[in-house]
């Protein structure tokens, strides 16, 4: 069933759970991970960027392709379609038009004064009907959150109507180097003001300081990376050892099981 998810959010902060994104790349990974969540009975964000959405073929594609899987494969839990770190008002847009359920602006190295803007008028365009998330502070990709979040920039944010807030608190994407140290104190902090949280960048994070993000009011939890390490790991292996082997249904299959490992683990250290 295809939903925005904000009942299931709310629900998931009041019982100090979070539901996951799992970010897609293609077909087989999205089939995958729709597979493992309604074995689990997992509500699912599915999480697309502009990067996968351009390799897929573009919003339509992504919107026909999960619409699809839901139909063929009898999926039952809520399912929702997420533009992840959408770069302007525009790409937001185009996500909505194809029927996305919620999208994030991230304009988060822009001004304050610019992202403020720009996101009230996507709360204009999206409610009531599709979500709205917005970073503020700056999560980054080459070291841990490049900007922290401040509580008073939040609290602009928030007066926009948002309906999830990215809070930089020391994550970051892709890998980290050596162990992840998150702002705890800050996280409580933001997290008194009411809105679902969600953690960006949380591959690489241990389990029990995923829970600890929770139990302070984080409500969704984004993976992408620790699927990729999983899935790349196998396929390598397999390549290896078949070197006969051609078929791309087979080389992409051969890392199913280990996505599905990684998918479970994080749906159990959610729950
Ligand atoms: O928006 C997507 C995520 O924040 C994923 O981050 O690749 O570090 O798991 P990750
Ligand atoms: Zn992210």
């Amino acid at each position: 069933m295809l939903t925005n998810m904000r009942e299931e959010l709310l629900k998931a902060r009041n019982l100090k759970r979070a539901i996951p994104q799992f970010n897609i790349n293609n077909l087989e990974w999205t089939k995958y991970i729709l597979e493992e969540c309604e074995k689990e009975k997992c509500p699912v964000i599915l999480g697309a960027s502009e990067g996968a959405i351009k390799y897929m073929g573009g919003y339509n594609v992504v919107v026909n392709l999960v619409r699809g899987l839901i139909k063929d494969l009898n999926i039952t839990i809520p399912v929702s379609i997420h533009l992840d770190h959408g770069s302007s008002l525009e790409s937001c847009k185009q996500a909505i038009y194809a029927g996305f359920t919620s999208v994030m602006l991230d304009l988060s190295k822009e001004e304050l004064k610019k992202n403020l803007k720009e996101t009230k008028k996507l709360v204009e365009l999206a409610h009531p009907n599709v979500l709205v998330e917005s970073e503020i502070g700056s999560i980054g990709l080459t070291k841990v959150s490049e900007k922290y979040t401040d509580v008073e920039s939040c609290k602009k944010l928030l007066e926009t109507n948002i309906d999830l807030l990215a809070p930089a608190i020391g994550n970051k994407h892709g890998i980290y180097e050596g162990q992840a140290e998150l702002d705890y104190k800050l996280l409580e902090e933001i997290s008194k003001l009411g809105t679902p949280l969600v953690l960006h960048g949380a591959s690489g994070i241990p389990n029990e300081d995923l829970k600890k993000c929770i139990s302070l009011g984080i409500t969704k939890i984004n993976f992408n990376t620790d699927l990729q390490l999983a899935w790349a790991e196998e396929v390598r292996e397999f390549v290896k050892n078949n070197n006969n082997v051609y078929d791309p249904r087979k080389i992409i299959k051969s890392g199913e099981l280990a996505l599905k490992e990684v998918i479970k683990e994080k749906i159990t250290t959610l729950r």
